[in-house]
């Protein structure tokens, strides 16, 4: 029967679709090109992904157009009929996201309840026929044939996401990760898609469990269901999939400038930190060798018996001296902390204040919920109450003290030995009761929020945080890393899509752990991880207790001193990735962006899984494949130059490259000037003196951005900008944008193929003067 549309409500920004049977559809006008489409079901109406209102004055207008009513702002039209059906077009009116006027034909599952028991008694998984229930709901939308689908935060598979389903509920997924795994460790439920070319966005606000079939069920459409809250989406337009990512992270945050040394190296592994003599001889490991390091990070075994917020001193003699001394080497300590706290009733502050003021997540009858991780019977914060949140970040305050770096926060989606926490336990939203189906999602996502706030107003720096699991919107709070891949070539080649997932999700700061976390690396395949890493936001190679030693130096002669290489080569592109993060904050867009973000007209990029890009200049073909030493490279439109030897090449082409072991393909946009920072040991809290700009081509021209790299005084305007220009006549120049950060560079170089130049600074008129 026809639900008919009968009449509209238009009270800017918010227009009101009314059906006959009572049903409200609201369409709310964030910008000129974000829709926001809600139901209300009787769920929660607010958002842990987008914090403060995101409207901008739009002029829209409405029509009652006979069969339909129309809504148009300047980009985006939106066509709503009977049945709650609404379509919406570009600007130009090409079709962008049309609901599917059928019927879902679900695909013929043959395992019956009996057989379910035996299919899983051999260890096989089994794909559960859907089970709906009074909530459960699904937005199903037409697909083309030529539609492809991006995003999805750290969905493990390839960038194209067409033809496969993913479950949007946060697990710690220990086994391979690969297209065949639905989910693992974040929800991060926007998806983009180009139908025919034209680029839009889904942003689905909604923490119950959701899933994606994209295109895998049916060849006719693609559908998003939740198990429960209310239909919540908002449809992203832009002129291009850049626009697109930039109106997501509008809604949902940037990530932040982190302080600058957390783009250098990082040493770690599960078991450095049994004793404080340990960490000592990885950092000794790092003098020896002449590697540059910056951060080591410490696992759980600093803690007194797995208790969080604890520093065991029976393993590190005086951990704050300790640190401190790292600190004096030019290494920072970061420790990690897990979501569950000890039940140790015999005086252990944490657990005691928490119980007294009823801060731990109860089952529906009231008890704590006690369930199993490292130190054994554990309780778990309700992180969804602000004041339990308040609570957790001035505990924060003890890492501070100690001199640690940041937190790593783990094992929050939340996890626990005994399998997954049961979906009726007592979680808080706000100040409101509900259950743990509500707040699964964003646990680790409150649970950095709270570190974030902790490090902030302990230190006034940029908190350095890392979580494996997050919700949409985490990006403010904290950096990711993709959780415990393995040693094997699968998850180096894994690393690119899923790292370009994340930056098209708002994750600007993420990475894998390289070599892999568990089982044994080999020599070749950390090698060619650390290459492929080279401009990885997130830098830091991580290892499982009792996997085979991945330290540069646990090989032969050969992988460390190309080890040594890339570390020094990354060192001289940090300035370069502080520029990126800098032009991030600014344009929402990601670093490490796959290829069909910056051109995705071309259609020859659209599936591309094993080139990544960083900013629009430069291009990384890493090799993925064992045994393999040369390799096809698509360059997209534009003059490329090969990084090693210069020599240049059109775009639109595929290429055949040589790369021996120790050379990572890597080619920069012919005219492009980059920053070339200094050689290095650790990235110094004292402002640089000199800085060098290097020209590949004939002419170009650059922003670069400085601040002090720590803490918040950019926001006041203290930091500068410098633009360098070659032009075509080959006059170089040097200009200085004065904002208040002192002190300015003292020299400046310029290289060129036909020298190098060099700019003094000139005091009384506060700009560079060539010099020779
Ligand atoms: C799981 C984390 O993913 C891993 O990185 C860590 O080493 C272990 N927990 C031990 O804390």
């Amino acid at each position: 029967m026809t639900n008919r549309l009968t009449g509209y409500q238009n009270a800017a920004p918010k227009v009101t679709l009314e059906y006959a049977d009572g049903r409200q559809l609201l369409l709310d006008v964030y910008t000129n090109e974000i829709i926001r489409v809600f139901m209300n079901r009787g769920r929660a109406t607010n958002s842990y992904a987008i914090e403060g209102d995101k409207h901008h004055k739009t002029s829209y207008t409405v029509e009652d157009k006979g069969d339909h009513i129309e809504l148009r702002t300047p980009s985006l039209i939106v066509k709503a009929y009977d049945n709650c059906k609404v379509d919406f077009y570009d600007g130009d009116g090409n079709p962008l996201v049309m609901d599917y006027r059928g019927q879902r034909q679900p695909l013929p599952n043959d395992l019956d309840e009996e057989h379910q028991s035996t299919v899983l008694a051999e260890g096989h998984d089994i794909n559960l026929l859907d089970k709906t229930n009074d909530h459960y709901y699904e937005v199903i939308k037409s697909m083309s044939p030529d539609e492809q689908f991006y995003g999805l935060g750290d969905k493990p598979g390839f960038l194209n996401k067409r033809g496969y389903d993913y479950d949007n509920w946060n697990v710690d997924f220990g086994q391979v990760h690969n297209e065949s795994v639905k989910g693992i460790y974040k929800s991060i439920p926007v998806m983009y898609g180009l139908k025919n070319g034209h680029p839009y966005g889904l942003f689905f606000d909604n923490t119950y469990k959701s899933h994606f079939d994209l295109g895998k069920e049916s060849e006719n459409y693609y559908y998003y269901s939740a198990t429960d809250g209310n239909v919540d989406y908002y449809v992203l337009g832009g002129h291009s999939l850049k626009d697109v990512v930039a109106n997501y992270t509008y809604l949902t945050g940037v990530t932040p400038l982190p302080q600058k040394w957390v783009l250098g190296y990082q040493q770690s592994r599960w078991g450095y930190s049994t004793s404080d003599d340990r960490v000592a001889k990885i950092a000794d490991g790092f003098e020896k060798y002449h590697l540059p390091i910056d951060v080591i990070h410490l696992d759980i075994d600093y803690m007194r018996g797995y208790r969080d917020f604890t520093w065991d001193t029976t393993k590190f003699k005086n951990p704050k001296q300790f640190v401190a001394e790292m600190r004096k080497r030019g290494i920072r300590l970061m420790p990690i902390l897990d979501a569950g706290v000890k039940q140790d009733k015999d005086g252990y502050d944490i657990y005691q204040e928490g119980i007294e003021k009823g801060y731990f997540v109860e089952n529906p009858d009231g008890t704590v919920f006690v369930g199993r991780v490292w130190p054994g019977d554990a309780v778990f914060p309700d992180f969804g109450r602000p004041e339990v949140r308040n609570w957790w970040a001035k505990h924060v305050k003890f890492f501070a003290d100690m001199g640690a770096c940041g937190v790593w926060n783990d094992m929050d989606e939340p996890a626990s030995f005994d399998g997954e926490l049961p979906t009726d336990l007592i979680f808080h939203d706000g100040e409101q009761k509900t259950t743990h189906t509500r707040m699964h999602n964003v646990f680790g996502h409150l649970q950095a929020q709270a570190a974030y706030e902790g490090m902030k107003a302990a230190t006034g720096k940029r908190p350095y945080i890392i979580t494996r699991a997050a919700y949409a919107g985490t990006q403010k709070y904290s950096t990711i890393w993709t959780g415990d891949n393995q040693s094997i070539w699968s998850h180096l080649q894994l690393a690119i899509p899923q790292l370009n997932s994340l930056g098209m999700s708002g994750f600007a700061i993420a990475g894998t752990d390289i070599g892999g976390f568990q089982k044994d690396t080999t020599p070749e395949l950390l090698t060619r991880w650390l290459e492929a890493s080279l401009f990885v936001p997130l830098f830091r190679n991580h290892a499982e207790m009792g996997t085979r030693y991945q330290e540069p130096w646990s090989f032969d002669r050969q992988t460390l001193d190309t080890y040594r290489d890339y570390l020094n080569l990354r060192y001289r592109f940090v300035p370069f990735l502080y520029d990126q993060l800098r032009h991030e904050t600014e344009s929402g867009l990601p670093v490490m962006r796959p290829l069909v973000l910056n051109y995705d007209q071309d259609p020859a990029v659209r599936q591309i899984n094993d080139e990544y890009m960083v900013g629009t200049s430069i291009l990384v073909a890493p090799i993925v494949n064992q045994g393999a030493d040369k390799r096809l490279v698509y360059l997209p439109a534009g003059k490329w130059l090969d990084f090693w030897n210069n020599a240049e090449y059109s775009g639109q082409q595929t290429i055949m490259v040589n790369a021996p072991l120790e050379k990572l393909p890597l080619f920069i946009k012919k005219d492009t000037i980059l920053p070339w920072g200094n050689k290095v040991k650790h990235i110094s809290d004292e402002p640089e003196k000199v800085m060098t700009f290097r020209l590949f081509g004939d002419c170009g021209a650059y922003k670069h951005y400085q601040d002090n790299g720590l803490d918040f005084k950019y926001q006041e305007g203290e930091y500068n900008e410098y633009y360098v220009e070659v032009a075509n006549d080959g006059q170089v120049a040097v200009k200085l944008n004065k904002h208040g950060y002192q002190p300015t560079y003292e020299r400046v170089y310029v290289e060129t193929d036909r020298g190098r130049f060099e700019f003094d600074y000139d005091d009384s008129n506060e700009d560079y003067r060539l010099v020779k």
